[in-house]
């Protein structure tokens, strides 16, 4: 294990610890510092006495209150943690006073308002600063970089807006970073690109940040964790470089064009995402990705109907299931449709025909059962001249419809059609390649057109099919099972 992926394990089993009573800390065995003590009596009465603070009662000892640790030796208050409790009002100035502090924690403290202190400056010990699930509000404050050993700064999910300040950047021990669910705006400050190196989480998540984030992928890095998801970040992926130290990366939900970079399937990831977004192009092979790849589940949302200028249309090696809906018939401007490697069932829609632009469609490798329909004779000869079709690897049965004519590449193989091979097709000219192996075709294929071209191989493995397959056959009809 290298010394990053030790020091989140460590982080983990802090935050679980830090979350439960600590035995080492317990009260018996340490005293509590007067001046500690003072300072915490003047934070309960800021906040006006509350319920929530009952063990802080003067004549006990401080170390044992709810949510305040002190140190083994020196019997100064170095914890303040709340979990789940109500505070209701601001963090009290008076907090700045507790100089031996290492972890300031509020967590679910929904009541906990306003800013967070300028005296927290004074807190020249912290490590980590916490509000996690607060209603702490106002811009982040440009003045937290003074907390020269902050190591973890976490202000996820409370009610941050502004910018994120550039002066974050000058915490030179900072290495998590986690400002998500919070309504900042604008860009990630150039200065952050600098000091990334050695964050080891960044989370973003769940803001209104724009621009471009390219800048943050540098294959040197150290960062394990990135969640940029739901943003406007709007840059090229295909132009990052992806650490390799990258093992959860959420981009989902903004606007990232390019496509996936190959060096992904290098990475030794446990999560990836990248879903709502603009990518284009073939998800890399190889690595960890395929296993994301495939986990993209559930049918064609009808949503996809509002998409009126796509052109097209490409979910491949998928977990994709359920029929293919009718309502595809409604996206006009698709010219190539390709729904293959995926768990299709059901019947091929006659509707598809009515798409006047397309020129491509794919659906092979699913399970699609039923008959070609009729209608696609009605496929346009296209300004690529002719038309593609590749139904094959599916459990297809019927004959081969005698309006299919418009045909420059035609694949019907291991399915389970039956018949004849229409005349029309045999004559056709232009005929690319056609592969009708693997089904129960029978009959005599006949001489012409470009059928010699195809081989023996396109017309292998079917019930009862003789012909003058290919001119090695020496013009002897031989009969192909
Ligand atoms: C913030 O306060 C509102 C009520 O004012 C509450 O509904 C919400 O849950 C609070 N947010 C958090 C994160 O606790
Ligand atoms: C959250 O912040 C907004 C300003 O962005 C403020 O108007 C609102 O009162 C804050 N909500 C709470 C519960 O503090
Ligand atoms: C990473 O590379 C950049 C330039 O390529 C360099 O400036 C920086 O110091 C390097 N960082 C580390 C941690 O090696
Ligand atoms: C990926 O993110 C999207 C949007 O945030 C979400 O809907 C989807 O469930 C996520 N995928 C997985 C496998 O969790
Ligand atoms: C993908 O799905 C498989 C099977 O459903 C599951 O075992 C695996 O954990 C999933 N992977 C991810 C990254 O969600």
């Amino acid at each position: 294990m290298d010394t990053h992926t030790l020091r989140l394990v460590l982080l983990f089993v802090f935050l679980v610890s830090s979350s439960l009573p600590s035995p080492t800390l317990s009260a018996s065995s340490v005293r509590c510092n007067p001046s500690g003590k003072r300072v915490l009596l003047k934070i309960k009465k800021s906040l006006n006495n509350p319920q929530s603070l009952t063990s802080w009662n003067p004549n006990t000892n401080c170390c044992d209150w709810l949510g305040v640790s002190c140190d083994l030796q020196t019997n100064r208050v170095i914890t303040l943690s709340f979990n789940g409790i109500s505070i209701p009002g601001q963090i009290p100035a008076a907090i700045g006073d507790l100089p031996y502090l290492d972890t300031l924690d509020f967590v679910n403290v929904a009541d906990l308002t306003g800013p967070i202190p300028y005296s927290i400056t004074k807190l020249q010990n912290l490590k980590m600063l916490r509000t996690l699930l607060t209603n702490i509000s106002g811009p982040i404050p440009e003045f937290l970089h003074q907390l020269k050993n902050l190591w973890f700064l976490d202000l996820s999910y409370s009610n941050f807006s502004g910018p994120i300040p550039a002066s974050l950047a000058n915490l030179p021990k900072l290495e998590l970073l986690k400002l998500g669910g919070n309504k900042l705006t604008g860009n990630i400050p150039d200065s952050l690109w600098a000091s990334q190196n050695r964050f080891l989480v960044l989370d973003l998540s769940q803001n209104q940040l724009s621009g471009d984030a390219s800048a943050l992928f540098k294959t040197n890095g150290t960062l394990s964790c990135l969640d940029l998801s739901w943003n406007e970040f709007d840059f090229d992926l295909s132009r990052v470089k992806l650490p390799e130290s990258l093992q959860y990366m959420d981009l989902s939900h903004n606007r990232i064009r390019g496509s996936i970079p190959k060096e992904i399937t290098g990475l030794n990831l446990y999560w990836l995402n990248v879903s709502y977004n603009r990518l284009c192009g073939e998800i890399p092979f190889g690595g960890k990705v395929q296993e994301f790849a495939h986990n993209f589940t559930g049918s064609i949302p009808y949503s996809i109907t509002k998409l009126q200028n796509l052109e097209i249309l490409r979910i491949s090696d998928t977990s994709l299931s359920g029929p293919i809906p009718e309502f595809l018939s409604q996206l006009k401007c698709l010219w190539s449709l390709y729904l293959t490697y995926n768990q299709l069932s059901g019947p091929i829609p006659a509707s598809l025909a009515s798409l006047n632009k397309l020129q491509i469609l794919m659906l092979y490798s699913n399970k699609l059962t039923g008959t070609i329909p009729d209608s696609f004779g009605s496929f346009k000869d296209g300004e690529y001249g002719g038309f593609t079709l590749d139904l094959s690897h599916n459990q297809l049965s019927g004959g081969i419809p005698t309006s299919i004519n418009k045909i420059k590449v035609l694949d019907l193989s291991h399915n389970q059609i039956h018949g004849n091979i229409p005349k029309q097709l045999i004559n056709k000219l232009d005929l690319e390649s056609m592969d009708l192996s693997y089904n129960q075709l029978c009959g005599k294929i006949l001489f012409g057109g470009n059928v010699q071209k195809m081989g023996a191989k396109s017309f292998a493995h079917n019930r009862c099919l003789c012909g003058h397959h290919s001119r090695t056959s020496a013009n002897k009809p031989v009969c192909m099972q």
